[in-house]
């Protein structure tokens, strides 16, 4: 009988303790340690190719020059936004880790991938649905899905042909099914659920999800086979379990989105093979997701005639140019205390904008309450979209309509100067290529040397730049 041990962990950053403390001396996070049973058995437990130790694999020192180099074979999936979040295709060998609130849709996003992938075999391994649960929801998945579906391919017995299921949370017995199997790609919904024999603690614990991970991704590197973790997210956005999670893992990607809407945004938050400000945009359909590829004109709701409070901002999302509909209401307070809220938007952000319009602009906003909304259910929180949401508070405050056909790219500074926002090249023409007519960007933002002016050139647009170097100019040009 092996001898048990008895830690206390950290719920939120995972730091291990002999006893039990009230306040997490790593992350300062008051009563979160519970005890878990560490218990390091016979290593008589089969794992994943008992490898050996580290310590005996000595690897010597050398020089940068002398690494070998060839470009890392990548797979790619059917789903264009999945490899572009990937930053171009699944490199063999990785762990990604696909964190998500419950209910946003992960699941569904990672058997759909599986289904559409006939060409290779992907085990996709559920500790939280039955077989038959998953069947129904690739019942669902699979009638006539256009746009996921790979080309040529006709019947539907193409259709989940490489996908095989295990309902198994065993870390043991599921490398044991992959050695039979020797599948191309392995998905695992959720680390949560899983549970290794070698550590005594109960699934979703810190210990057991650390354990597992390690376990996975020993067999990732080893057998060069890709490995996608699902991972849940707790209320506060952390990914559930340790950050040492992230730590461990190749790319973290995280599905987001609000529930109510039918928008899902997948975001790249750290990559180890590319850039870590992609961004995937879906829909959710009652057929699974559906990609978007061209997100500004779903973005862009549809109106007939000016109304007041409704600005359209050129916003970047990753590398991605995105024209984002903002609206604002202000309205009398018909209490004491003005209200001030923001849905998509930092309320922080938004109470330094209202100081400056208050402050710089003369407008009386001090009672009245104020509420911002960003259409779509997306969170934004590049810089530039401060004009467009200064222009739509004070168009509601006024209640004259912005005109038509006009948007916004710049950043507001607290002593009301308009300014510059990176790659403003790409706002004016995505703005131009939605049929804008103008648009308001920092005059910093301008050509100001002739090696600019190369950058930067005007005469490539048809579309109107406005450069503005002070709020009130804007609001001169708008409101006359
Ligand atoms: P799910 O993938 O189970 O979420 P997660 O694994 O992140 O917890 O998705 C759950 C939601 O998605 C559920 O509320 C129903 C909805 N949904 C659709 O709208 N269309 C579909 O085709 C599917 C499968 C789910
Ligand atoms: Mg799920």
């Amino acid at each position: 009988m092996a001898k048990t041990k008895i830690a206390y962990f950290c719920q939120s950053c995972g730091f291990e303790s002999a006893k039990w403390l009230g306040k997490c001396p790593s992350c300062q996070q008051w009563n979160t340690f519970v005890e878990e049973i560490l218990e390091k058995t016979n290593t008589s437990i089969p794992n994943w190719k008992s490898s050996p130790a580290p310590s005996q694999r000595a690897n010597k020192p050398v020089q940068v020059a002398d690494i070998t180099f060839t470009e890392e074979h990548r797979l790619l999936t059917p789903d264009k936004e999945f490899n572009r979040v990937l930053g171009g295709g699944i490199v063999a060998g990785s762990l990604v880790l696909i964190g998500g609130e419950p209910g946003i849709g992960k699941s569904t996003l990672m058997l759909q991938l599986a289904l559409n992938m006939p060409n290779i075999k992907v085990l996709y391994v559920s500790g939280e649905e039955s077989d038959k649960q998953i069947k129904m929801r690739a019942e669902r998945l699979a009638p006539d899905f256009g746009e996921l579906r790979i080309k040529g391919q006709e019947s539907r017995a193409e259709f989940g042909k490489g996908c095989y299921v295990l309902t198994e949370t065993s870390t043991q017995n599921i490398f044991k099914q992959i050695e039979e199997l020797q599948p191309d790609l392995v998905v695992v919904d959720s680390i949560q659920t899983l549970y290794s024999a070698h550590i005594e603690s109960t699934p979703g614990s810190v210990s057991q999800v650390r354990e597992c991970t390690a376990e996975l991704l020993r067999f990732a590197k080893e057998s060069s086979t890709p490995v996608f973790l699902i991972g849940h997210i707790t209320k506060d956005g952390m990914i559930a379990g340790p950050k040492i999670l992230e730590h461990m893992v190749d790319t973290v990607l995280q599905f987001e989105g609000d529930r109510h809407h039918v928008y899902r945004i997948l975001r790249t938050i750290k990559n180890r093979f590319g850039s870590a400000s992609e961004l995937g945009i879906y829909e959710m359909l009652g057929e699974g997701l559906r990609e978007v590829s061209n997100p500004s004109e779903i973005l862009l709701s549809q109106r007939d005639e000016p109304l007041s409070g409704i600005t359209i901002s050129a916003t970047l999302e990753g590398m991605r140019p995105m024209l984002i509909e903002t609206q604002a209401l202000v309205s009398t307070s018909a209490y004491g205390t003005p209200q001030r809220t923001a849905t998509g938007f930092d309320t922080k952000r938004m109470s330094m904008l209202l100081a400056v319009l208050e402050k710089r602009c003369g407008f009386r906003l001090g009672a009245k309450d104020v509420f911002l909304n960003i259409t779509g259910g997306i969170r934004v929180e590049d810089p530039a979209i401060d004009l467009g949401l200064a222009a739509a508070i004070i168009s509601s405050h006024e209640d004259i309509p912005i005109p038509f056909k006009t948007c916004f790219a710049g950043e507001i500074g607290l002593s009301g100067e308009i300014r510059a926002v990176n790659r403003v090249e790409q706002r004016i023409a995505e703005a131009q290529k939605l049929g804008f007519e103008q648009i308001f960007i920092s005059k910093y933002n301008m050509p100001s040397a002739a090696k600019d002016k190369k950058r930067l050139d005007l005469s490539r647009y048809t579309i109107d730049v406005k450069p503005v170097g002070r709020i009130e100019e804007v609001f001169g040009l708008l409101f006359g």
